[in-house]
């Protein structure tokens, strides 16, 4: 049977747990060579066995998203090896909860540092091997808090936001060497970052959430896999909201 990601090389930073795992585990089911680029080598070498296992093709490499350095290295490693890059979906992020008035210069840099300069110096690493192939696709993971005010998350929800218009501009830039540019946008899911959430943040998000739960994990990999497959041949720059309904409420 053939896979929508057959013959396509994909990067998916922060690969080793939650939202990256899910598009790990699914773009290697769909046939892509996948690479987990994440700072966690026990985990990420963990899932890519047991990828390999279940019979798909799927590495660990080292990524600290932060460092360009670090971008360099697995970059034109992964070119070297495989001949040919298509995908990169920037997942890597964190998040701890604090109000403008809370939040540390420390803090606030290292949720930027993570957040938005690692997705911008993942896009600089990648589109110029893109653009001598004649193309391929950006997945950036933003937040609901990216799209609408919340309260007691500054940095993060500033990073969120600008990933949107960074996907955008990058979008524009690209669009004539092939290469799209492309933005999910997820509410609350069920993986390890929600352990920093609040007790009583949880509860109000679901209070929230039309649909009445947190998604999965995988509601997001579907997203991703769209957006990187040729299906979306024709979409760049947008945005896909997989939020359970939340952001169409008032
Ligand atoms: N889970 C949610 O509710 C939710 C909602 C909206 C957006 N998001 C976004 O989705 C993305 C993934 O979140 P998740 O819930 O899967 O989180 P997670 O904590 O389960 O996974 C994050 C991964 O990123 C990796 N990582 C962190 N810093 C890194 C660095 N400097 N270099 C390389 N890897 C690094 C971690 O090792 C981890 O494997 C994040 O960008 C997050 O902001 C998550």
């Amino acid at each position: 049977m053939s896979g929508r990601l057959d013959g396509k090389v994909a990067i998916i930073t922060g690969g080793a747990s939650g939202l990256g795992a899910a598009q790990a585990m699914l773009f290697a089911r769909e046939g892509a060579k996948t690479i987990i680029a994440d700072r966690d080598r026990k985990a990420g070498e963990t899932l890519a066995d047991s990828i390999v296992a279940s019979g798909g093709t799927a590495e660990y490499g080292m990524l600290d998203v932060t460092d360009e350095t670090s971008w360099a290295t697995l970059v034109s490693s992964v070119v070297e090896r495989h001949g040919a890059l298509h995908i990169l979906s920037n997942t890597a992020g964190i998040i701890h909860p604090a109000a403008t008035v809370d939040e540390s210069v420390e803090g606030w840099n290292r949720i930027v540092a993570v957040n938005q300069t690692g997705v911008f110096l993942g896009m600089r690493a990648v589109i110029p091997h893109m653009a001598a192939q004649g193309g391929g696709a950006i997945v950036n993971v933003s937040s609901l808090l990216g799209l609408i005010g919340f309260s007691g998350m500054i940095a993060y929800s500033a990073t969120k936001g600008a990933i949107r218009i960074m996907t955008k501009a990058a979008a524009m830039e690209a669009v004539k060497q092939g290469i799209r540019i492309n933005a999910i946008i997820p509410g609350p899911m069920k993986t390890p970052i929600q352990v920093n959430v609040p007790p009583e943040v949880d509860a109000w998000q679901r209070s929230r959430i039309p649909m009445g739960d947190l998604g999965e994990p995988e509601d997001i990999a579907y997203g991703a896999l769209y957006l990187a497959s040729d299906q979306a041949k024709y979409v760049t720059g947008t945005e896909l909201i997989i939020d359970g309904g939340w952001s169409v409420t008032t």
